[in-house]
C-alpha cells in the first residue's frame, strides 16, 4: 500500500516500498520528524526539565507547600513520566499510575490563578533552559500554557 509516510519510488503495481525517510539532526543526531519526545531527546530531556522545574518551585513560598517534600523524587518521576508519554515516549506511568486524570488528581490543592502563574512561571524558566528548536519550543509550551489554565479549581 502506498502511505505518506513513505517515499515512494514511481508509483504502481508491484513497486517495491521505499524506506520511510528519518530526518536527523546531524548525521547520527535524533530524529527530527515524529514525535516531539524523539525530536528533543527522549527521557534526558524530560528528566532535565522536570529537576530544572522543581528547582525553582522549592524556592516557592506559595506552591511549594504543596508538594512532598519528603518524596521529591517521585514527584520528578510522575510528572516526567507523564509528559514523556503524553509526547510519544513509553507508556510507563499509566502503567505505574492508571489513567492520568489530572483534574481530578489536582482536586486536593487550591490551585488559584496565582498558584498557576507561579506553576507556569518555573516551567517556563525550565523549557527554556532546554534550549530547544524554537517551533518544538513554543509546541511544548503551547501545551502546558492551556493544561495549567484547565488546572486551575479555585476562583476567587
Ligand atoms: C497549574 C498549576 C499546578 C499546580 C499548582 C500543580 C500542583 C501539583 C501538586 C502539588 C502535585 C503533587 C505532587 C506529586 O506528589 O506528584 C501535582 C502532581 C502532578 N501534576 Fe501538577 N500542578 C499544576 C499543573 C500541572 C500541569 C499543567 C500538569 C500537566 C501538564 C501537571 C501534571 C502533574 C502530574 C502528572 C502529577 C502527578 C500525578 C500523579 O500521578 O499522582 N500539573 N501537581
Amino acid at each position: 500500500m502506498t502511505d505518506d509516510t513513505t517515499a515512494a519510488g514511481a508509483a504502481g503495481p508491484g513497486r517495491v516500498p521505499a524506506q520511510p525517510i528519518t530526518l536527523r539532526v546531524g548525521e547520527h543526531g535524533v530524529s527530527a520528524t515524529g514525535s516531539l519526545y524523539d525530536r528533543i531527546g527522549g527521557a534526558p530531556t524530560f528528566d532535565r526539565l522536570v529537576r530544572r522545574f522543581y528547582e525553582g518551585v522549592q524556592q516557592d513560598d506559595v506552591i511549594w507547600p504543596m508538594y512532598p517534600a519528603d518524596d521529591l523524587e517521585g514527584a520528578v518521576w510522575r510528572l516526567s513520566a507523564f509528559l514523556q508519554q503524553y509526547w510519544g515516549g513509553p507508556g510507563t506511568y499509566s502503567e505505574e499510575r492508571g489513567h492520568p486524570r489530572l483534574r481530578m488528581r489536582h482536586q486536593p490543592f487550591r490551585i488559584t490563578s496565582e498558584a498557576r502563574e507561579r506553576w507556569l512561571h518555573h516551567m517556563h524558566e525550565a523549557v527554556e533552559s532546554l534550549g530547544l528548536a524554537p517551533l518544538d519550543e513554543a509546541e511544548l509550551w503551547a501545551y502546558l500554557d492551556r493544561a495549567a489554565h484547565a488546572m486551575t479549581n479555585t476562583f476567587d
